[in-house]
């Protein structure tokens, strides 16, 4: 049998008729206890109500505008088993105190258990699942983003069609989808433990969703990043007038409130203006730190992007981006940012690297097969990788991850823009395969083919431009990794032999690093053994 339970506005001081400015639940939602109800605003101070207990919200009484005073009822909640005898107060918690932190607390609810498919996706069959928000145990939302699907021409995340709480996945990522696929089970009703982290958690109405609906994977990636470098004012923080929940949020993401507009009542800061303030910046239209006056050293120091209205000078084309030029756009301009970039020119002699490469090339025609410098640029660059272990690693926080596998990358130019496949495990291929695996993914890569999983786990890349042109280029570092090579186009160059010039054929190396991780010397060492293994590939035996 269910149970109705008040949930009704505490002892929150003298103050009467005090201001409703957010509610975070609405009838069908589920809540554990603990949960943020509703804001209170008084001419000092703003406190959130969490909820005295779990279960699933029936009926909301108040809405915002609503004036409160102790005792005024704000939500009847269900939890089947749950003691109702009497009406249940919450406490109030004054921003910008945390919440009060929650005793893991059981949802007991009558409970129904709910199949949860893919939705129709149009023709669409096979679909790949590259992202899976949810875990067993998690509390969702209706609407809240469970899985992200992508096709050859689009990513959709499926939303949850009602709240509940996830009892069993039927899906992981790498997985095919078509309509009708099992996700995962929702107990609607929640009978299944929630235990809560003894931290105080942001209440769940005033979290922001995952990812937002339907937007590209690595643009909502990008979101949840920190705002890069961007000092927060704590003055200027602790004045802007938020909620504590939003306050934590902003904390999360490095978002400094004292810049952030409020659209909330009287100009209060809420959740999704900091998600929107925190999309402005990754894109530029608003700069993370405070407008340069002089250049203050604080933050990024960037002007706004220059809005211009290109149409007035002569015609114009508007041609949106595609969605991989969005993604790795955004992914370029934060390692760009984050990462103090170096870059060490060198060359190499690849006169016999070449002829060699000829030669077999004669002989592989007859195979049907084909090698390209790049095979031998990964040879050699795992060659350095092995002697120079840094330069194999990824920074996390205070630590280096030395990585004792050897997966490159390498840059590849297709229609829609720039993509990075990886061949894992480069130290156990012959040049042979190197070449036909370069080859293969190279084409996966032009017909927009590569599976995420084959962009994953890098540890190194190269950028080949040399069967493009060019003499030299500051290639950018491909966080988290720490360095990239950059290949320009080989020439014939005159060389001192000691007695005479000779005309032998040069390769441009432009190694970019990250100057936290690789020192100066260490990057002209990684070049010149790099430059000594292309110019005697027998080096490449040892
Ligand atoms: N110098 C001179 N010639 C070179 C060369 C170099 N450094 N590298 C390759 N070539 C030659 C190749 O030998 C081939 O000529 P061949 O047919 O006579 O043998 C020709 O250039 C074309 O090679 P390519 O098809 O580009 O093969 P590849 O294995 O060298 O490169 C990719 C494969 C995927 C890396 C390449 O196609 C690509 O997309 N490069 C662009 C990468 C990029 O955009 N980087 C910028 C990121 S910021």
């Amino acid at each position: 049998m269910s149970n109705l339970i008040e949930l009704k506005v505490p002892d929150i001081g003298d103050v009467k008729d005090v201001d409703v400015i957010e509610v975070f639940v609405k009838a069908g939602d589920v809540i554990k206890k603990d949960d943020s109800l509703i804001t209170l605003e008084t001419d000092k101070a703003s406190m959130e109500v969490p909820a005295e207990a779990g279960g699933v919200v029936k009926e909301v009484r108040i809405k915002v505008g609503d004036k409160v005073s102790e005792g005024s009822l704000i939500v009847l909640i269900e939890a089947a088993g749950a003691a109702a005898t009497a009406p249940v107060a919450a406490a109030p918690v004054a921003a910008p105190a945390p919440a009060p932190a929650p005793a893991a607390a059981p949802v007991a609810a009558a409970s129904s258990t709910v199949e949860v498919k893919v939705p129709d996706i149009g023709d669409a069959k096979n679909v790949d699942v590259i992202e899976v928000f949810v875990k067993v145990g998690d509390t969702v939302k209706k609407d809240d983003s469970l899985i992200t699907l992508e096709t050859d021409k689009a990513s959709m995340e499926v939303p949850s069609p009602t709240a509940g709480v996830v009892q069993s996945l039927a899906i992981k990522v790498g997985d095919k989808a078509s309509e009708g696929t099992l996700i995962l089970t929702l107990a609607a009703a929640g009978t299944a433990p929630v235990a809560s982290p003894a931290a105080a958690p942001a209440p769940a109405a005033a979290a922001p969703a995952p990812t937002p609906a339907a937007a590209p994977v690595a643009a909502a990636a990008a979101v949840a990043a920190p705002v890069a470098a961007a000092k927060v004012d704590e003055a200027s923080f602790k004045a802007a007038h938020a909620s504590p929940s939003v306050r934590k949020f902003a904390r999360e993401l490095g978002v400094d409130l004292g810049k952030v507009k409020g659209s909330g009542p009287k100009g209060r800061i809420v959740a999704s203006d900091v998600q929107a303030f925190v999309k402005s910046v990754m894109s530029g239209a608003v700069a993370a730190g405070p407008a340069p006056v002089n250049g203050s050293g604080v933050g990024l120091d960037l002007l706004p992007w220059p809005k211009v209205d290109f149409a007035k000078y002569g015609p114009v084309e508007n041609k949106p981006l595609s969605r991989i030029k969005k993604i790795s756009g955004a992914n370029l301009a934060r390692n760009w940012v984050m990462i103090p970039h170096v870059t060490q020119f060198d060359e190499a002699d690849i006169t016999e690297m070449e002829a060699f490469r000829k030669e077999m090339g004669e002989e592989l025609k007859k195979q049907n097969l084909k090698i390209t410098p790049l095979a031998f640029l990964i040879k050699a660059v795992v060659a350095a990788l092995k002697k120079f272990p840094e330069f194999n690693s990824s920074l996390d926080g205070d630590n280096l991850v030395l990585k004792q596998y050897f997966h490159i990358g390498f840059a590849a130019d297709t229609p829609n823009g720039l993509v990075v496949p990886v061949i894992r495990d480069a130290d156990k291929k012959s040049l042979l395969e190197l070449a036909a695996e370069s080859g293969a993914l190279a084409a996966k890569a032009r017909d927009g083919k590569l599976l995420p999983a084959e962009m994953q786990g890098g540890c190194f890349s190269i950028s080949s431009l040399g069967g493009v042109g060019g003499t030299a280029f500051t290639p950018i570092v491909n966080a988290p990794e720490v360095a990239i090579l950059g290949v320009s186009k080989s020439s014939i160059k005159p060389v001192w032999n000691g007695s005479e010039f000779a005309p032998r054929l040069i390769l441009p190396l432009s190694l970019s690093y990250d100057h936290r991780v690789i020192d100066g010397a260490s990057a002209a060492r990684f070049t010149t053994y790099l430059a000594q293994v292309l110019g005697d590939i027998r080096r490449l035996m040892l």
